[in-house]
């Protein structure tokens, strides 16, 4: 994707450095920042300097072949990258591609650049198949970002947005702000005005009400994790927002490519939930008038918190998944089949 008419990915091998774009100051700054240790590369994806399942698995794919060049320990490297965060099952994927062609580091170097662009290649492909689902002017809701910061660039459930705008077909989207983090406000939005796409934010509780008013055609997001009977675990809030769509009658699509389907997880119960920070929920950050990020606490002081970062959204809510082999049903037949296992 473009930005002020250069070519950006979220993500990308400079030497022997990963560069990526520093989510955490969007919308307020566009900077990038380089990861040249293995420390600097498990911080940016724990500390969300870096976001979004296939975007994580880009991140630690790099920061592993990184590893080897400079002589970390592999094994170690592995283990440190695996659990810088549970929930995104894309992570262990992008490792595990790795893992296989060590310890030679041009082979591992090599195997990170492929699984970073067969993500990219997916992301492009899921783009033209939801393209069918959608008409002219169609009315899209999404949660978080699954957008070209969370998936090499085109996104997941912005790649048939996108592939629509180009068709001339129109889109207009609404942007669930997605509480505590925002990633919706903050990049989703950012990208929607970036690639000049009708939009506007909600706050989160709206969707259930444009839903019921018919002012939303199809929720499309994206997913961090597809558990062998279809259970989805995404970003906490969308749970909310299928149970809303299934109340009215609109169809819910995740969009995802197929290193988000994890055969080996069985259902949507025995998919790790991260807990994160209660500070994510306690406080905001934005810019105030002089121009300067500041953090602002609002709650009372001390007020306890729970902060799961994901939900898990049943199958049977879920009209269908876009892949990158098609769109297919829900079903475990489905998925086994799309996964081609037995
Ligand atoms: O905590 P985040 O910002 O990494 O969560 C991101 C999401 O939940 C996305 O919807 C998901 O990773 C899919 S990204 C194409």
């Amino acid at each position: 994707m473009k930005v002020n008419g250069e070519d950006y990915r979220a993500i990308w091998w400079e030497g022997d450095a990963v560069g990526f774009i520093d989510q955490r100051l969007l919308p307020h700054r566009f900077e990038s920042s380089s990861a040249t240790t293995l420390s600097q590369v498990a911080d940016a994806i724990s500390g969300m300097a870096i976001r979004g399942a296939p975007t994580i698995g880009v991140m630690a794919a790099y920061g592993l072949a990184l590893a080897a060049r400079i002589g970390e320990q592999i094994d170690d490297a592995y283990s440190l990258l695996v659990g810088t965060r549970p929930t995104a099952i894309n992570l262990k994927v992008g490792l595990d591609a790795v893992m296989a062609a060590a310890p030679d580091t041009g082979a591992m170097l090599a195997a990170a650049r492929t699984h970073d662009e067969s993500e990219v290649a997916a992301a492009r492909a899921i783009g033209v198949h939801g393209l069918d689902l959608l008409e002219h002017g169609s009315r899209v809701l999404t949660h978080c970002n699954a957008g070209w910061m969370a998936a090499q660039d085109w996104g997941t459930a912005t790649s048939p947005v996108y592939t629509a705008a180009r068709e001339g077909l129109n889109p207009f989207v609404w942007v669930s702000e997605t509480r505590p983090r925002l990633q919706g406000a903050r990049i989703t939005a950012w990208e929607m005005l970036n690639e000049g796409i009708d939009h506007r934010l909600i706050a989160d509780g709206a969707g259930a009400q444009l839903m019921r008013q018919g002012r939303v055609d199809v929720v499309i997001t994206g997913a961090d994790r597809i558990a062998a009977n279809g259970d989805t675990a995404n970003k906490i809030g969308t749970y909310s927002h299928a149970l809303a769509a299934h109340a009215n009658g609109v169809p819910f699509y995740i969009a995802a490519p197929l290193t988000t389907f994890d055969s080996r997880t069985p259902h949507g119960d025995a998919i790790p939930i991260e807990e994160r920070d209660e500070n994510e929920v306690r406080t905001l950050e934005g810019l105030t008038e002089d121009g300067e990020l500041k953090r602002v606490a609002i709650t009372p002081p001390g007020t306890q918190v729970i902060n799961p970062a994901f939900d898990v959204t049943p199958a049977s809510l879920i009209t269908g998944f876009i892949t990158e082999v098609g769109v297919i049903p829900a079903t475990p037949e489905a998925i086994m089949s799309a996964l081609k296992l037995p």
